[in-house]
């Protein structure tokens, strides 16, 4: 995608040494991320703080839901930029706070009831595509709103999304210590996977360091 039409895009995970993001699939992975050291959250919550926005897929909304928020760091809150197909939100995620702005990103399919609920609740609804959100209008969107950088959260469908579309400008990691194991545990990026060693998205490391327990490494997209 040409990159004056979407954001600068950051991919940052915690995964486990085997690449999963959580324990089982639909376990939430607030489990595995106990894990992590402070200077590790703190590391996660600076990256939030220098972006002007933050997205995960609607089905970590559901599971872990996640606050999005700057706490262990001064900073401002970024924007929070959900893809949800059918909006299916809970009218009490945390996401709904009034601490940051939220933009609902769904498609025709949304119940119109449940579209109003969230915009009384103060949530911007944009419809972008008819059956899933159509991500490459999802970030020319954004990017006509003024945000300029993006920082994704998963889970392994967004990442794929994203990959596949390769809107991707960078990836950086938080290593756990551990291996999860299990055939059908999300790992960094899901979808159809690109099947040819020529249609690889390839990265280059840019740095590698330790925050805490935990070695973090940075890649950039080439
Ligand atoms: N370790 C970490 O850093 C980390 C970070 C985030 C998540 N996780 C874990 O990852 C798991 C969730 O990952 P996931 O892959 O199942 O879900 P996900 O990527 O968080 O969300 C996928 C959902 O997004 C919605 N969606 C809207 N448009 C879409 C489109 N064009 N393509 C794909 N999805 C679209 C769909 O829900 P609707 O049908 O409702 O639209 C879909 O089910 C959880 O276990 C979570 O705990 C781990």
């Amino acid at each position: 995608m040409n990159n004056q039409e979407k954001p600068y895009v950051i991919i940052v995970s915690e995964l486990s040494i085997d690449g999963k993001l959580t324990l089982y699939r639909g376990a939430s992975s607030k489990e595995l991320m106990s894990l992590m050291d402070e200077e590790a959250y703190t590391y996660l919550h600076e990256v939030r703080s220098k972006v002007d926005a933050i997205m995960v897929g609607c089905e970590t909304i559901r599971t872990d839901n996640p606050s999005l928020t700057v706490r262990y760091v001064k900073g401002k809150n970024p924007i929070r930029v959900i893809p949800c197909s059918t909006a299916n939100v809970p009218f009490d995620a945390n996401i709904l706070s009034k601490e940051a702005k939220t933009i609902i990103f769904t498609t025709k399919r949304a119940p119109e009831e449940r579209i109003e609920k969230l915009q009384e609740l103060g949530i911007e609804v944009v419809i972008a595509g008819d059956y899933l959100v159509d991500f490459e209008l999802l970030l020319k969107t954004i990017k006509e709103m003024g945000i300029k950088s993006l920082m994704v959260e998963g889970g392994s469908s967004i990442n794929w999304e994203l990959c596949k579309l390769r809107a991707v400008d960078e990836v950086r990691i938080i290593h756990l210590p551990v291996i999860v194991g299990g055939e059908n545990v999300p790992t960094l990026v899901g979808g159809e996977g690109f099947k040819m060693l020529s249609n690889l998205l390839q990265l280059r490391l840019r740095s590698f360091f330790k925050r805490g327990y935990h070695l973090i490494t940075e890649w950039e997209v080439v």
